[in-house]
């Protein structure tokens, strides 16, 4: 009947004159990983906040596996799971009375709270760590102690703000884990994130967000093949041989590039491996030293460029730097 955990249609938030979110539409399948990608400051949390009711939209609706957040709100908040961009565990507390001061503070049934626990503590892979105090714990394991007490009061979708950020590779990857193994047993995920091979490995359809809008939304190969259905190709440069190269593979090879820093780039057709060869030859012959060279497929980071301009928008000014800066790799 109604596919969709999430209807967004057309939410705007503002705060005094500054406007969070620029009327952003979208709709989450039951069942599926979502993910909202996105720099500092994009409106990712606003927007889940949205979702969630914690925030009223300045104008747009939301409805959550059909009913409206709004008029709703006390429905939608049982269907709703949520985790916060920062880590709430009382250090103090063992893992087990952590979650068990939590499930009571939901509401859960007491005949319930121990199986919950439990089985929350086994979806944390912290069985074994059960007695400890949180506080002795890494923060891989504090995070997926908080992405589990989330899941106390059993609801349909989970909603997680940055659930990796921060986190060594491996407690990031055991975070991934958990969240698969939850949206296995038929959890819909919202997440947000700004790390660009997160919504890659983790994710069944990516929102680009940039300032607000809604840059792209599809698979992540669906966002690949849009920024080319070939290669991209790479050539690092001094500096002083970027405008000489850059005539070259223009004027001479027309093709269109971007520069960022030292490094300039270009969309190249599937098979030209021996054009590129050709350009660099090319270069050389010119006197113009490349210094690295790569043709690859296109990756999230390119869509993201190609999308938003955020390591492209000025190679030389600081707000360049700066948003390069604001986005993690
Ligand atoms: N209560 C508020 N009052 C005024 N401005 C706000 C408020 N909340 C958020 N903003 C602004 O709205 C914009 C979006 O903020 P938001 O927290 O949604 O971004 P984000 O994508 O979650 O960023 P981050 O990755 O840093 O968490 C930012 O410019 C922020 O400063
Ligand atoms: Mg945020």
């Amino acid at each position: 009947m109604n596919d969709y955990a999430v209807v967004i249609k057309d939410i705007k938030k503002v705060f005094g004159t500054f406007q969070a979110v620029k009327g952003i539409s979208f709709n989450i399948k039951k069942g599926e990983i979502f993910g909202i990608l996105g720099p500092n400051g994009a409106g990712k949390t606003t927007t889940l906040n949205m979702i969630l009711g914690l925030l009223k939209p300045t104008s747009g609706s939301i409805t959550i596996e059909g009913y409206d957040n709004v008029k709703n709100s006390i429905k939608v908040k049982q269907l709703l799971g949520f985790m916060t961009q920062e880590t709430v565990v009382d250090g103090y507390l063992k893992a087990r009375d952590n979650l068990e001061i939590f499930a009571r503070l939901y509401h859960v049934p007491e005949n319930e709270i121990e199986k919950r626990v439990n089985k929350a503590l086994e979806d944390a892979n912290l069985k074994e760590f059960a007695d400890k105090p949180a506080g002795t714990f890494s923060g891989g394991m504090q995070r997926r102690l908080n992405l589990v007490k989330s899941m106390l009061q059993e609801p349909s979708i989970l909603i997680l703000d940055e659930p990796t950020t921060g986190l060594d590779v491996q407690s990031r990857v055991g975070m991934w884990d958990s969240i698969k193994k939850l949206n296995d047993k038929g959890i819909t995920v919202i997440l947000t994130t700004q790390y660009l091979e997160e919504s890659d490995a983790l994710c069944d359809r990516i929102a680009i967000i940039d300032h607000g809008e809604i840059k792209a939304i599809g698979t992540a190969s669906e966002l690949k093949r849009m920024v080319s259905e070939g290669n991209i190709l790479e050539i690092t440069l001094k500096p002083e041989d970027i405008e000489k190269a850059k005539k070259i593979m223009t004027s001479k090879f027309n093709l269109e590039i971007s520069t960022r820093g030292d490094i300039i780039r270009s969309n190249i057709e599937k098979d030209s491996m021996g054009l590129s060869i050709k350009i660099a030859q090319y270069l050389e012959k010119e006197k113009i030293n490349v210094l690295a060279y790569s043709v690859h497929l296109p990756t999230m980071d390119d869509v993201f460029i190609k999308l938003t301009g955020a390591s492209f928008r000025d190679d030389t000014s600081s707000e360049n730097i700066a948003s390069k800066a604001r986005f993690r790799r």
